[in-house]
């Protein structure tokens, strides 16, 4: 099977097919997730949450990233991998970001790296891309600043603010961002956006308009044991095993019926 690339992905986009997508840390469930047909694979750092036990993405380190990365990577034949850099890994200067995205490449074994940010980020996202580095950018509710935005809370509800990302958006797309994800933000706010770019975009808990779904994989297999987003779904209920939720999960995706009205924000 070929492998996914950001220009199948952009294939997609006016096709009208979805783009399947789930988090992993490690090589077992990365070669689950790759023969079951997920698009996608993100090496979130909610490892800091789901595999850690922080509060918080923030004390997850470049060092992390790049052990996990590469052991998601051994185990991956077809997805695209899409690594995150980690908090304090690239705010600091495009230069600092070029460093440490290709540490992420070299020795991690991404295929894309993931910042959060809208404005501010769109020099470094032009300094990567322009040398040679892929990058997906990450709005609305941007877990890196939970401490700014005063908890995990849905952004884009105001007119003011659902005008910043929108225009974000188209920036960091100008910039040479390949990908972007919208992570809770009303769907109407996601469904305008997905139609303005002509790069995909990747919804977390942001409707299902967006060109793909994203979710933490510890959270759809209902495994983590403090609460999950309401946004999310526990796929395994009802399923025989994991390989059959993640099945379930691509199938539920690819043919529009999830993220339902109940997984949407208000
Ligand atoms: O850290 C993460 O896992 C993420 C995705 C869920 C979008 O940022």
């Amino acid at each position: 099977m070929k492998p996914v690339t950001l220009a199948t992905l952009r294939q997609m986009k006016p096709a009208g097919e979805k783009i399947a997508c789930l988090t992993a840390y490690d090589y077992s469930f990365a070669s689950l997730l790759d023969r079951s047909g997920v698009d996608l694979i993100m090496v979130g750092d909610s490892l800091g949450m789901v595999i850690q036990g922080h509060d918080t993405t923030l004390p997850v380190t470049l060092a992390d990233m790049i052990y996990h990365s590469r052991c998601v990577a051994r185990g991956v034949a077809r997805a695209l991998i899409v690594v995150d850099m980690p908090f304090m890994s690239y705010q600091v200067s495009p230069v600092q970001a070029f460093e440490n995205a290709g540490r992420l490449l070299q020795e991690g074994g991404a295929q894309v790296v993931k910042l959060e940010g809208g404005a501010p980020m769109v020099e470094t996202v032009r300094f990567l891309t322009e040398r040679g580095v892929p990058v997906c950018a990450h709005l609305g509710l941007t877990p890196q600043s939970v401490h700014q935005l005063g908890g995990y809370r849905a952004q884009g509800r105001d007119a003011a603010s659902a005008g910043r990302i929108r225009q974000d958006a188209l920036a960091l797309q100008d910039a040479g961002a390949g990908l972007v994800v919208l992570e809770a933000v009303p769907a109407t706010l996601a469904a305008t956006i997905t139609a303005e770019l002509d790069i995909p975009t990747i919804g977390i808990g942001s409707g299902p308009e967006c060109d793909g779904q994203v979710l933490v994989l510890h959270d759809m297999l209902g495994v983590y044991p403090r609460p999950s987003p309401k946004f999310s779904k526990n796929f395994l209920a009802g399923q025989a095993g994991v390989e059959d939720a993640v099945k379930a999960y691509v199938a539920a995706v690819k043919h529009g019926r999830f993220p339902g009205a109940e997984h949407c924000l208000a």
